[in-house]
């Protein structure tokens, strides 16, 4: 599950972080059938909105080292992830 949305069958080079992907739609993210996430258009408008402001607020915002993920198989996230404000 956790590489689901990795899958190179799927998406050209996938664990390039890429807003144009043309497929970006087949992401599995909100699950799928169903028993799919209820909350999926609720939660996209808050991550869209959370990163409108976040970028508005701190335009420099860059990468500023590498980021470190949790071990949890079912749940890819992140322990830290450098930033540069600059
Ligand atoms: C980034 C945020 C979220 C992610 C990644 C996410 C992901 C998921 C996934 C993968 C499932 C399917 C689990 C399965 O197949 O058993 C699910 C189900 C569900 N989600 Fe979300 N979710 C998010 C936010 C929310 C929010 C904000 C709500 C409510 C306001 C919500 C309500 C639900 C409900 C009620 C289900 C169960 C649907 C069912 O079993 O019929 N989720 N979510």
């Amino acid at each position: 599950m956790g590489a689901a949305n990795r899958d190179p069958d799927v998406f050209e080079r996938p664990d390039t972080f890429d807003l144009e992907r043309p497929n970006s739609g087949r992401q599995l993210s909100f699950g799928l059938g169903v028993h799919s996430c209820l909350g999926r258009q609720i939660a996209a408008l808050q991550l869209k909105w959370f990163f409108v402001a976040l970028l508005g607020r701190f335009p420099g915002l860059r990468p500023a080292g590498e980021p470190v993920w949790n071990e949890n198989l079912e749940f890819r996230s992140l322990r830290s992830l450098p930033l540069s404000l600059r």
